[in-house]
């Protein structure tokens, strides 16, 4: 048991961060606009012993302590998951302290977790379920800002991101990985955990982050503590999948895993089998956490390629009057072409636009190889960055159709999420439809369900980063700091002159060619990116006297020529 005594490591970090923020910027906001004072000195020595006095009781009950470092979409729910574990009499076995750094971005999530508020937004209600029954019922589950909290740790779980940054517009070859916030917490971690604890990233990394940057970090800081064993590190990837699954996605999922050495490995095995259901869904347990870095980089570089690959089928089809998504449908049915998926317009998500990127990067800046092997890797992804930019030059296409121009037209998106029946919009192709539209001199109006804010526009001088907004790709962009999202379908689109079809959202499904135009006040122009039309609606939309284009969706001129031939009907009387 450690004795009750300050390390003040974290404080020291802590003491140099205050000095870099101007002077009463001592406050981390929430979404919801809640103010949380960050803490002071004193504060730090209050939650050490708040937390010495919790892993004392947790301990003499006989639960391992778990630290999960970085509580953002990965961390809180898997630290969650961890804390709703139990033993197979149904006792609770771990206890969790989820450990976030105060900053003024992220501080407030400390508080919400502590109040047994997720700090996450998700589509699963199981997420706020599980934190709250952790936080207050089964009292397995805290949150900390000290990395004090490092020294009580059994296992310390890494889930703090590793960001790519793309310095051009769909060039992620010349990009970066930011391996310094990882590198820092890896340190930090090497100067206070025990010997003994086992440390366990699932931060998605560069291939060969956990062998040659983690051990050789943590070695150099045993040493310089007069630690001569080796550190237990071991590497597991997480498959988790934003939506009404999210939970599950974590704790009913196959997880691959390694370790760098045997103990580690055998540790990782004992620790994911207590929290996950390993008996349904069977580990996969590498030689080397390489290799498991490795599957998770190709696990996504591999669907990013198909993704890319299908864009040229897509241009192909729009103009030799075929319709791919009846291409694809038909070649799903061949049981080994099962998983063929339809390119929506730009291929988003957090891990997809970046995770190959991180392979190429680690080829040439961990492995120290000079020649350009990955070759297909980065054209797929830069063809998934660019793709998005089709959108507009088809609503342009279609309104010159009716005799109208982009400029100065109103362009309602139905969709500003990644994927369908989620709020998640990182690096959705949405925002980039919008930024070019907004380029083209379009006034743009938004409507999702699922998304309240959408910071890539709002916070758009800070938001993913100062200096990282994809807006920096664009011209014109300052207005669309105040676009806000619509709710409501009918309010969207009241007088727009296009309308995009942008995300599978079961509302926009729904919607009927008559209903829409009515709403709009007159003839539209249609664009559908994810084949969210069936022939039935296409026509009726050209009988309203829209104008219809989709992306890959070539068959649309057939059906607008069978239909102009029609003879007309002839009126009544
Ligand atoms: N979001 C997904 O769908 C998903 C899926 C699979 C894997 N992943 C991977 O999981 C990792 C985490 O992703 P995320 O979506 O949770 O990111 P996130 O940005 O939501 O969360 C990271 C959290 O870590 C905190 N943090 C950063 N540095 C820290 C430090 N030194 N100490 C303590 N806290 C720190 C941040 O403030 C933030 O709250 C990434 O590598 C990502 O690629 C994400």
């Amino acid at each position: 048991m450690p004795s009750k005594t300050l390390p003040f490591k974290s404080q020291i970090d802590y003491d140099n961060y205050l000095k870099r923020l101007p002077t009463g910027d001592h406050y981390s906001i929430s979404p919801e606009g809640e103010r949380f004072r960050l803490p002071s000195k004193e504060d730090y020595e209050r939650e050490f012993l708040r937390l010495q006095n919790l892993v004392e009781k947790n301990r003499a009950e006989g639960k391992e302590i778990v630290v999960v470092l970085g509580i953002g979409f990965v961390g809180a729910v898997m630290a969650g998951v961890v804390a709703d574990s139990t033993d197979k009499d149904g006792i609770p076995r771990k206890f969790v302290i989820g450990v976030q750094r105060p900053s003024t971005r992220s501080f407030w999530k400390i508080p919400y977790l502590q109040q047994g508020i997720a700090p996450v937004k998700s589509e699963d209600a199981q997420v706020p379920e599980m934190l709250r029954r952790c936080v207050l019922e089964k009292q397995t589950l805290t949150a900390s800002f000290t990395y004090d909290a490092l020294t009580l740790a059994d296992v310390v779980v890494v889930d703090v991101q590793c960001d790519y940054v793309k310095e051009d517009l769909a060039q992620v070859a010349s990009g970066y990985v930011q391996m310094a916030d990882l590198e820092r917490a890896l340190e930090i971690i090497g100067e206070l955990v025990s010997p003994e604890a086992l440390v366990l990233i699932e931060t998605t990394v560069p291939p060969g982050t956990t062998e040659q940057i983690a051990y050789p970090l943590m070695k150099k800081a045993f040493k310089q503590r007069g630690i001569t064993s080796e550190p237990f590190i071991a590497h597991s990837y997480e498959r988790v999948m934003p939506g009404a699954n999210y939970v599950a996605s974590i704790r009913n999922f196959w997880r691959v895993c390694s370790g760098i050495n045997e103990e580690s490995k055998r540790r990782i095995v004992k620790f994911l089998t207590e929290i996950i259901d390993t008996e349904n869904f069977p580990l996969t347990v590498l030689d080397r956490p390489m290799e498991s870095e490795t599957a998770k980089i190709v696990e996504n570089s591999y669907r990013a390629v198909i993704l890319g690959f299908l864009n040229e089928w897509s241009l192909f089809a729009e103009r030799n009057g075929i319709d791919l998504i009846k291409v694809i449908e038909a070649i799903k049915v061949r049981p080994t072409h099962s998983n063929i998926i339809f390119p929506g317009p730009g291929i988003g998500g957090y891990c997809l636009p970046k995770d190959g990127g991180l392979g190429v990067w680690a080829y040439k800046h961990i492995m120290g190889f000079e020649d350009d092997l990955f070759k297909i890797t980065p054209m797929a992804i830069d063809i998934n960055d660019r793709r998005a930019l089709h959108v507009p030059e088809l609503a342009r296409d279609a309104l010159r159709n009716m005799g109208r121009y982009i400029a100065a037209s109103t362009v309602t998106i139905l969709g500003a999420s990644y994927k369908e029946e989620v709020g998640d919009t990182r690096y959705s192709g949405s925002e980039l439809i919008i930024r070019r539209l907004a380029e083209m001199g379009a006034n743009v109006c938004v409507c999702d369900p699922y998304v309240d804010h959408w910071w890539e526009f709002e916070a758009q001088d800070s938001y993913p980063a100062p200096g990282q907004s994809r807006a920096r790709f664009f011209r014109g962009q300052e207005t669309l700091k105040s676009l806000r999202i619509e709710k409501d379908v009918k309010t969207a689109v009241a007088d727009a002159d296009v309308v995009i079809f942008a995300v599978r959202h079961k509302q926009f499904l729904d919607l009927q060619p008559q209903e829409l135009v009515e709403a709009a006040g007159g003839p539209i122009a249609v664009i559908d990116c994810m084949g969210m039309l069936n022939d039935d609606k296409i026509r009726s939309y050209f009988e309203l006297q829209c104008e219809v284009k989709g992306l890959g969706r070539g068959h649309i001129e057939r059906l607008k020529r069978l239909y102009k031939s029609r003879p007309a009907i002839p009126s009544p009387g």
